[in-house]
């Protein structure tokens, strides 16, 4: 028996209506566009884990500088008896925060909610041979749909960390924060990574890396599509872009076609195509100011309570508490 729950709330096999459905409005959409959830596989897991460790790619170390320094003061503030974190990934940084809640409430239930099978088992038995009294509840769901939480003890703490907010567009945004919201009880906390708008040159170095592993992790996306759907997408047809949107305030990530092309999507009985140059977005990755990350918590029931950045000011962790 498994030392850790695992509850699947997605179609096992990622051929699943979800994918199909993004595809087909993505493809033939103008402009194209494919949503980011796709990127994550188990090598676009992998790919994400390796962004992390880039020289260029500073939120993942700015949010551990906080959570280090912060995590006692979170636990204390929140008192949770479970920590629920969406988009969990490695739930490499999230060891701070348990370390935190463990030693200031005696934390026993951690509910990690990913769409990566991977990434999600990888982290739950790599906790697990690290805190043999932890309860993990591994949720493969995807966290813009409705996410039916395990009966933990409460007050609950929903971390979402990373900055993986910012891949949703601000209506998507909105109507997450307020799922959120249902999912808690007056009294418990969301504790969220923002990424903060700042000089355009780090921002676009930050996902367009000398080493090329960002642009491999964009052009992913397009394995997934070919490996699930039957597409026949030449990964070598198509370049990764990288840009600042300034009135949008985000960056946004897209594959542009190196010449015009045909691409067949057989499993949807699709042909698409591209003229020459032509970009689909793949992410965008907004970047916060702290007025806006208290307005959007606020107009979703949340009061907002505390604000911390790292020593340079990058990346903003919040909390706030649901009323
Ligand atoms: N929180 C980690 C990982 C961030 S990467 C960190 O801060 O480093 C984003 C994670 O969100 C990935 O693990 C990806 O699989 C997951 N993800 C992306 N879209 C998702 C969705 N719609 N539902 C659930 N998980 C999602
Ligand atoms: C997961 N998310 C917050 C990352 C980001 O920075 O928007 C995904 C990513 N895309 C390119 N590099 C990293």
């Amino acid at each position: 028996m498994s030392p850790y729950t695992v509850t699947r709330t997605l179609p096992e096999d990622a051929t699943g209506a979800a994918l199909r459905a993004d595809v087909l409005q993505g493809l033939t959409a103008d402009p194209k566009s494919l949503p980011p959830k796709w990127f994550y596989d188990a090598r676009g897991s992998d790919l994400f884990e390796e962004i992390t460790r880039l020289p260029e790619y500073y939120p993942t170390r700015a949010e551990r500088e906080i959570l280090l320094t912060r995590a006692p003061d979170i636990a204390e503030a929140t008192g949770a008896r479970t920590l629920v974190e969406l988009g969990s990934g490695s739930s490499e940084k999230t060891r701070h925060l348990l370390d935190a809640l463990t030693a200031a409430t005696g934390l026993r239930d951690y509910v990690a909610v990913d769409v990566s099978e991977s990434a999600l088992t990888g982290a739950a038995e790599a906790l697990l041979a690290e805190r043999p009294e932890l309860r993990v509840h591994a949720l493969i769901a995807d966290f813009t749909r409705s996410v039916a939480l395990p009966p933990t003890e409460g007050p609950r703490l929903v971390a979402f960390l990373g900055g993986t907010i910012g891949n949703l567009l601000p209506p998507e945004r909105a109507a997450f924060l307020s799922s959120v919201r249902a999912l808690l009880a007056p009294g418990d906390s969301l504790l969220l990574g923002t990424d903060l708008v700042k000089d355009e040159g780090v921002l676009v170095r930050a996902y367009d890396d000398a080493s090329g592993v960002t642009a491999a992790f964009n052009k992913n996306v397009l394995t997934v599509v070919d490996r699930e759907l039957g597409a026949d997408f030449e990964l070598s047809d198509f370049d990764h872009v990288a840009l600042w949107d300034r009135e949008n305030e985000w960056v946004e990530m897209r594959l542009r076609a190196r010449r015009g092309l045909t691409v067949k999507v057989p499993e949807l009985d699709l042909v698409v195509h591209f003229a020459r140059g032509e970009d689909m977005r793949t992410e965008i990755s907004a970047k916060f100011r702290r007025e806006g990350v208290d307005a959007e918590v606020t107009a979703a029931g949340f009061a907002p309570s505390r604000w911390w950045t790292d020593t340079e000011g990058r990346f903003a962790l919040s909390l706030a508490t649901a009323v």
